[in-house]
């Protein structure tokens, strides 16, 4: 059986290559995206990719990945830091969910060392700028 994954970008990632180029690269969200699927597919796994910049558009896609996805890769930007509510959904819904970052969120703001979402989380991976996305891809089609 083909496993297949949902990628959620939360709030502001849709500007990635214009927002804060010095942290979050030059490069846009599209060619993201398009290098997420080819990774995925080579990994024999079907992927699907969401972004809101929507506390409960993320909370509603989580549910619903609960009946569709074997696994869901996600960047809940800022949201990582204080939404209680993101991080109950993702203890509700029973797949295996990893949480990545561009950056490296414990060398910025003290504030960013922070993720509610974490301990929901089967792991983290942070600081390795888009490639935080391609390791979690890697770590789904291993688990
Ligand atoms: C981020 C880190 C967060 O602290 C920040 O709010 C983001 C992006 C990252 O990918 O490095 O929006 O999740």
């Amino acid at each position: 059986m083909i496993k297949k994954i949902l990628v959620i970008h939360g709030p502001n990632l849709n500007l990635l290559g214009e927002r804060e180029p010095g942290v979050y690269g030059n490069t846009g969200i599209d060619v993201l995206n398009q290098n997420i699927i080819d990774r995925a597919k080579e990994q024999g796994l079907k992927c699907e990719i969401f972004q809101s910049n929507h506390e409960g558009a993320i909370i509603d896609k989580l549910h619903s990945a609960r009946l569709n996805f074997d696994g869901v890769i996600i960047n809940a930007g800022a949201y990582t830091h204080y939404s209680y509510a993101i991080r109950d959904a993702i203890s509700a819904i029973k797949i295996p969910c990893i949480e990545v970052h561009i950056s490296n969120v414990f060398a910025r703001d003290a504030f960013r060392s922070e993720s509610v979402i974490a301990p929901v989380c089967k792991g983290s991976i942070s600081g390795f700028g888009f490639g935080s996305y391609y390791l979690a891809v890697q770590a789904l089609a291993e688990l």
